[in-house]
């Protein structure tokens, strides 16, 4: 199956649970993480960090090895993505400046901020074990997913 398809699935599921009254955005993260670590075949680490603290993130609901705990926004391309308020690929994690190694195999990484009345409350961040394993389609599916995440009521 090609990734637009696979896209496509994981947003029909998605569409379907996060739509539960039951559902705070905690749970709705947790899902969106299960759901594309499961379905997307190059996604080796997907998590939320989200915004606790003044410029600060810390980690949320995540699927894959150990991550850091916390990180500024001035570092790592989580902190750039939440600074910028806008979505960053990295073909190639050895090149970005300031990059924060969580694992040693990650080559490329995608980080979408989510942005809410102005303030970057979360990023989701995705990384891959090969290089340049994002690109404008995952870029535009994955924000669709961010989107879908703030029809959640916050907490
Ligand atoms: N590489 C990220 C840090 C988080 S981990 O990839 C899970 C960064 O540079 O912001």
């Amino acid at each position: 199956m090609n990734k637009v398809r696979r896209y496509a699935a994981c947003l029909q599921q998605l569409e379907a649970t996060l739509s539960d009254a039951q559902l705070d955005r905690i749970g709705a993260m947790a899902t969106i993480t299960a759901v594309l670590h499961e379905n997307m075949p190059d996604f080796d680490w997907v998590g939320f960090y989200r915004t606790l603290r003044p410029h600060e993130l810390i980690i949320g609901p995540y699927q894959g090895h150990l991550a850091c705990l916390q990180i500024s926004f001035e570092r790592g391309v989580c902190g750039a993505a939440a600074k910028q308020q806008k979505t960053i690929i990295v073909d190639d994690v050895r090149e970005f400046p300031g990059y924060i190694a969580c694992s040693s195999s990650t080559l490329s990484e995608i980080v979408v901020p989510v942005v809410e009345h102005g303030q970057t409350i979360a990023v989701l961040d995705i990384d891959a074990d090969r290089l340049a394993a994002f690109d404008h389609v995952d870029q535009v599916q994955l924000e669709a997913v961010v989107a879908l995440l703030l029809k959640v009521p916050p907490n």
